[in-house]
């Protein structure tokens, strides 16, 4: 691999052990995956986390700990502060609602302590899986290494940013180095579109974004769909929720609506100007194919957990969810919890959203999320969700059932604990 003079010094060990030892890593994982060179990035997000039991093992020494988990390296290193501008993704607990979340008081300690190290190392603790949402917004053409395919999909598809899907590792060291292999999603040839989907049916709202892109995911993979014909301007939540969908039934991280997202203006230049490998259709069929799909575990209609904010939501979100419950009441037995991150939460609490919520007896969380962090309220059976990606993973992750709908059919299965829910 070709390398800089900065990076020829890092690697040399001037730099300190622990930058070698990163950019070392780097250089192991771009070559394997055939990058000749290294790209320069100041914009890294990745997932920090000392659980439980790595905390236990370790004796609370998070240097160790990391060491071994995010940089692979038996020997202890010290962790320097981070060259590049990053931002911690969400964690496994909101601190302020330990009792609701079953945590207990060394989890408590754990957590603040994780926190104090993150922040000693200079790394933002934004812990949501929306950066983009409270003031991490990468422009077009900048090279980024984030971790969480959510907001990889978000940020290379509707802003034009840069990023492959990191790991924990490659993350780190990007934090630590500022520099990341160049491959994959930061060069031009491989951000063109691969397939062509025809979308020949109404989609408005973040529901049936969230249909379209479950769709999507599973008939392209990991491929590029490019989406043609829709007929309304999506909103950045719709947007959101069809990425987060995409990556889910599939792998994708990165599309093109052309005209709305970043990289093309129209289906030629999205495609570069070769040929779609192919061409497909999203009608009322597909269209309710999805609809089975996410709805496939749900048979039991007694609702008792209904679930908003994956990925985490934004105050406009809050504020639909609001207008939805105001001087309503949650039915007893069922509960409800918004996530979203920490400042949008302080918003929240600022401008009576906060109060709303409580007088419904919902729970507004901040930091982290049931998937993230094995977070249910004790005893849930069915959960109802607007979220295509938790309704696709949290019944294998945590044995429930779930129904995948309108943020109107969850409220409503809050106040009345029944699914009712249709394809309309
Ligand atoms: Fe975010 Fe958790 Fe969903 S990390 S995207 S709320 S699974």
């Amino acid at each position: 691999m070709k390398l800089t003079d900065d990076e020829r010094a890092m690697l040399d060990g001037r730099e300190g052990r622990t930058r070698q030892k990163a950019i070392e890593l780097l250089i192991n994982y771009g070559t394997a995956l055939g990058a000749e060179s290294l790209v320069d990035t100041n914009n890294v997000g990745g997932y920090m986390i000392a659980d439980r039991a790595g905390y236990q093992q370790f004796g609370g020494d998070f240097d160790a700990l990391f060491s071994q988990m995010c940089l692979d390296s038996e020997e202890r290193l010290e962790f320097p502060k981070v060259k590049a501008f990053s931002c911690q993704f969400e964690t496994d607990m909101d601190p302020e609602l330990c009792e609701i979340e079953g945590k207990d008081d060394e989890d408590y300690k754990r957590f603040k302590k994780n926190e104090e190290w993150l922040a000693k190392t200079g790394i933002q603790l934004m812990c949501t899986c929306t950066p983009y949402l409270v003031g991490n917004v990468p422009v077009k053409g900048e090279h980024c290494a984030w971790m969480e395919s959510s907001a990889v999909v978000y940020i290379n598809s509707v802003l034009g940013a840069r990023t492959n899907c990191e790991g924990n590792a490659s993350a780190t060291a990007a934090m630590l180095t500022g520099k990341t292999p160049y491959w994959g999603f930061h060069t031009d040839e491989h951000r063109l579109g691969t397939h062509l989907i025809n979308v020949e049916t109404d989609v408005r709202g973040s529901m049936e974004w969230g249909l379209l892109g479950y769709y999507i995911g599973k008939v392209v993979g990991e491929k590029i769909p490019v989406i043609y014909g829709v007929k309304t301007t999506p909103i950045r939540d719709d947007l959101k929720q069809f990425g987060a969908a995409t990556a889910s039934s599939g792998g994708v991280e990165m599309y093109h609506i052309p005209g709305i997202t970043a990289d093309a203006h129209t289906v030629e230049e999205a495609f570069g100007g070769k040929k779609p490998l192919y061409s497909l259709k999203y009608g009322p069929v597909e269209r309710k194919y999805a609809y089975e799909q996410l709805n496939l575990i749900g048979g039991n209609t007694d609702v008792d957990f209904v679930m908003f904010g994956c990925p985490h939501n934004s105050i406009q979100e809050i504020r639909e969810i609001c207008g939805l419950i105001e001087g309503k009441r949650i039915k007893d037995g069922v509960n409800l919890w918004i996530l979203t991150p920490r400042s949008i939460k302080d918003l929240a609490n600022r401008n009576g959203y906060a109060k709303i919520i409580n007088d419904f007896g919902g729970i507004l969380m901040a930091d982290t999320c049931p998937a993230l962090g094995r977070l249910m309220p004790k005893g849930t059976k069915v959960m109802a969700t607007n979220s295509a990606k938790q309704a696709h993973y949290l019944p294998s992750m945590m044995g429930i059932e779930a129904w995948y709908g309108t943020t109107a059919d969850c409220v409503n299965s809050a106040i009345t604990g029944r699914w009712e829910g249709k394809l309309k």
